[in-house]
């Protein structure tokens, strides 16, 4: 690893150390989905807990994410909502969707979270009704197709949060074949033309390298 990567780490410990409570939950659900073989790519600790703060800070109520892999993610979304709260969490994979289930168990938040398995585009065409917030975090190709789906499921103060729409800087290059990459691009030109809502992406150094997020409030 190099020097830059290991000053990123070292800082997302400090901010760890400080502002984000240790958890036997969200680290054994760590430590369930690595024990799985499941791919380490949720969320940093600190973003995590930066989604439980936009829960709470939107007041959400029903919460939809799009890529569940081991749950992590969607025990910081589950922890931000009040006791009516739910989440819909959307995945393709089985074995990811039976781990992630797992660690909802475990943290007692069963009740509170759906975790659907299958094709986010034909579980998403089968969604009705109005998120609150919704998380954006699963194959990049398909993201434009769910930003979609996340527009028609909002109402005015909806809070659409994409992950990875950075990676590396490789979106301000040509995407020749990267399908992740040209589909990054999509969806930021279709947002950046899109009157419903009001949006910005910010670059994001740490833990997992020099990626960034978008936020986009839907309104009029
Ligand atoms: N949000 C998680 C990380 C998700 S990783 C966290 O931060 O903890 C991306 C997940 O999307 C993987 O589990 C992958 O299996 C899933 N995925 C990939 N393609 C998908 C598709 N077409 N539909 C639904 N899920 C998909
Ligand atoms: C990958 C996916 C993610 O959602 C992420 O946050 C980091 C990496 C990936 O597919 O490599
Ligand atoms: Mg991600």
């Amino acid at each position: 690893m190099d020097a830059t990567q290991q000053r990123w780490d070292a800082v997302d410990d400090w901010i760890e150390r400080h502002l984000v409570p240790e958890d036997t939950f969200l680290t054994g659900a760590l430590a369930a989905s690595a024990d799985a073989g499941l791919p380490a790519i949720q969320v940093s600790p600190a973003q995590g807990r930066m989604l439980e703060l936009l829960v709470r800070m939107t007041n959400a109520r029903f919460v939809l994410e799009v890529g569940t892999l081991g749950g992590y993610s969607t025990i910081w979304l589950a922890r931000g909502l009040p006791t009516d709260g739910r989440v819909v969490t959307l995945e393709l994979d089985l074995r990811h969707a039976e781990v992630a289930r797992g660690n909802l168990a475990a943290a007692g938040l069963s009740d509170k979270v759906e975790v659907r398995v299958g094709a986010a585009s034909a579980l998403l065409g089968d969604l009705q009704g109005q998120f609150d917030l919704v998380f954006i975090d699963a194959d990049k190709a398909s993201t434009p197709e769910y930003f979609s789906h996340a527009l028609r499921l909002s109402h005015l103060g909806t809070i659409i949060v994409v992950d990875n729409v950075v990676r590396g800087g490789a979106v301000v290059d040509d995407p020749g074949d990267d399908v992740d990459v040209a589909g990054i691009r999509r969806f930021v030109e279709l947002v950046g033309l899109e009157p419903r809502v009001r949006s910005t992406a910010i670059q994001t150094v740490g833990r997992k390298g020099y990626d960034g997020f978008a936020v986009l409030l839907v309104g009029e």
